[in-house]
């Protein structure tokens, strides 16, 4: 089972509108909300590098706006056809906080 380091934000991130840029845990993030459930997804499009800011929510994917590849909000995956996947990370929501979960490194310098 994979360690991960839950990182909260800030409150308002739970009233984000739709989809907006976070920068957290030293990463670019697009966080999304749509029917009330929090996604979290690399900010480049992996079709050909889009900034996913301007994207938007369409039948349970997210819409690149550039030449509109889908990506599913649950798993990342790309539409059919499309052979490619967005990386996800988990997002949990406790209470009114938000936390977003990045692997812990298998490996520690000290
Ligand atoms: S860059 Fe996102 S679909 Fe092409």
């Amino acid at each position: 089972m994979r360690q991960l380091k839950w990182v909260a934000l800030s409150k308002t991130a739970l009233s984000i509108a739709d989809v907006q840029i976070i920068s957290v845990n030293g990463k670019r993030l697009v966080l999304v909300k749509h029917d009330e459930e929090f996604y979290a997804f690399t900010s480049k499009c992996p079709h050909a590098g889009a900034d996913l800011a301007n994207g938007w929510c369409s039948k349970g994917y997210l819409i690149c706006p550039v030449h509109r590849y889908q990506y599913h909000l649950k798993s990342g995956r790309g539409a059919s056809g499309q052979g490619d996947y967005l990386k996800n990370y988990p997002v949990r929501v406790s209470g009114d906080q938000l936390f977003i979960g990045f692997n812990k490194p298998w490996f520690r310098f000290w």
